[in-house]
């Protein structure tokens, strides 16, 4: 008897669905990675029929993800698909979709497995798992049931402890799937591989030898026809909350007995656990925040809008391996270039016999994780320059991805996440007290920015690297922001 599997997206109809899902989906059943038999069911209001959806999807495909369609197995992949029009947080729509998995699953005799994609504004969370419970769609009998939701789970701290309360009144922790899709690339989940399968990184990834580490993720693009939502919710709930403290925990955590979900979370929670939060107070000294010049001319921005597209924190971690060593995090919209990295930043060495031929100091050794988009790995290190007595120079050694494994080797975040959940592994899904425990580093960062006397909001320049008193804040501790990534061999 073979098992069915059905994924169904609720809110099937928007952006995501199409530029990410399907591609994904695709992507996975072209690789025949997909279980098998399947089924993708759409749900949304937006009125329409599955001959439509099709045609939608493929067209969303050609515009947004041309590389992936593959004219031989499109049409086998289509006849996958089905669209049900209704409001997922209605009982009678639900019933229409039960009735189409009905008809879908019917004809297989082993388990129904069912995973429901949560690609809804995040308002409608609550609703729709309510109505879930309600029409008992997310009973696992016969086979299994799973949630996969989208961020932003909640805007603060009691919103996500509410989340958290509801999602648990009607499913098991094991069943859902909480997506933060950073942990879905390959370069990220690297970071694991990089400390824990090679012996020399390991024994100088502490406050013995590091001075501080610099996250950046930074944007080329504004907000684009995204700024009625980000303007509610600004950079630090969009980036930091998830994304930012995601790869903090994987730069930061201590090694697991295994690689198994539970062993993997639990490091993950105890990092943010050690995080001092930056209270309200101190928000002049460890925070900067900007805001590009235009934004508020941008559609659906509030004109005198004093949402932050840009913000640096100082960040410190109160254990053994980190006290006393910064963590300098920074992410902004409308900058220089898009480019996400992570700087592991040495001490100078102890003693200087040599010097430079400009007179400067030599550079302290550098370790930078590219994680996109030219994903690889640098390491900055002094060489002697040939022909001069002792002179020195900074060089890179240079890892690229695209060299070692092709062009095409790194596969979308959400094939890898949508595979994990289709397999029942959560390890890179954000577990519900590390969602809860991000906020409560976010909560009084937002509240010290909204109290009087809080640092201005420092406009800087599109295509800038943001704010100046972004630097002056660096420079305070003697550092500069760096960039490693840029391909030294070009
Ligand atoms: C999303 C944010 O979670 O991540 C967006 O909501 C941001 O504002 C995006 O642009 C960045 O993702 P990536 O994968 O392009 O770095």
């Amino acid at each position: 008897m073979s098992d069915t599997t059905s994924i169904i997206i609720l809110g099937a109809s928007g952006d995501l669905t199409k530029r990410k899902l399907i591609p994904a989906l695709f992507s996975l059943h072209c690789k025949r990675r997909m279980p098998d038999p399947f089924h993708i069911v759409g749900m949304a209001r937006t009125r329409s029929d599955t001959e439509t959806f099709r045609q939608m999807l493929k067209q969303g495909m050609l515009t947004l993800a041309p590389k992936y369609v593959d004219p031989k197995e499109w049409p086998v992949f289509a006849d996958r698909l089905e669209y049900v029009t209704g409001d997922p947080a209605d009982s009678e729509s639900l019933h229409m979709l039960q009735t189409t998995l009905d008809r879908l699953e019917g004809e297989f005799q082993g388990g129904r497995n069912r995973i429901y994609y949560m690609a809804l504004p995040p308002a409608s969370y609550g609703s729709v798992l309510q109505a879930l419970g309600r029409t008992g769609m997310v009973d696992s009998t016969p086979g299994w049931r799973r949630v996969v939701i989208e961020k932003p789970f909640g805007h603060d701290l009691p919103s996500a402890r509410s989340l958290n309360d509801l999602v648990h009144e009607v499913l098991n922790e094991d069943q859902i799937y909480r997506i933060d899709h950073y942990l879905g690339k390959e370069t990220v989940q690297n970071v694991l591989v990089l400390r824990f399968a090679n012996s020399i990184f390991e024994p100088v990834w502490n406050r013995n030898y590091v001075d501080h580490i610099q996250i950046t993720v930074a944007e080329s693009v504004g907000v684009g026809h995204r700024g009625r939502f980000f303007d509610q919710v600004g950079v630090v709930r969009d980036m930091f909350q998830n994304h930012l403290m995601q790869l903090l925990s994987l730069v930061a955590m201590e090694p697991p007995a295994s690689f198994d979900a539970e062993a993997m979370r639990n490091e993950r929670a105890k990092v943010l656990r050690s995080v001092r939060p930056i209270l309200p107070a101190d928000v002049a000294v460890d925070t900067v925040r900007g805001q590009y010049q235009g934004y508020r001319q941008e559609v659906g921005v509030d004109p005198h809008s004093q949402t932050a597209t840009y913000a640096a924190l100082r960040l410190r971690i109160s254990n053994w391996r980190w006290e006393g060593v910064p963590f300098f995090l920074r992410s902004g919209k409308a900058l220089a270039e898009k480019t996400t990295e992570i700087a592991v930043q040495f001490k100078d060495v102890p003693h200087m016999m040599f010097t430079r031929s400009a007179g400067q100091g030599i550079m302290p050794n550098r370790l930078s994780l590219c994680l996109q988009p030219d994903e690889g790995i640098h390491l900055r290190f002094e060489m002697k320059v040939p022909g001069t007595q002792a002179e020195t120079r900074s060089t890179n050694m240079e890892f690229h991805y695209a060299s070692v494994f092709g062009p095409d080797a790194i596969p979308d975040a959400y094939e890898r996440l949508l595979l994990d959940a289709l397999n029942g592994d959560a390890s890179l899904f954000t577990r519900a007290d590390t969602i809860e425990l991000a906020w409560g580093l976010i909560d009084p960062i937002l509240e010290g920015w909204s109290l009087p006397g809080a640092p201005p909001l420092a406009i800087y320049p599109p295509g800038s690297w943001g704010p100046e008193e972004a630097d002056a804040f660096m420079l305070d501790g003697g550092r500069v922001w760096e960039l490693g990534c840029a391909r030294h061999d070009a």
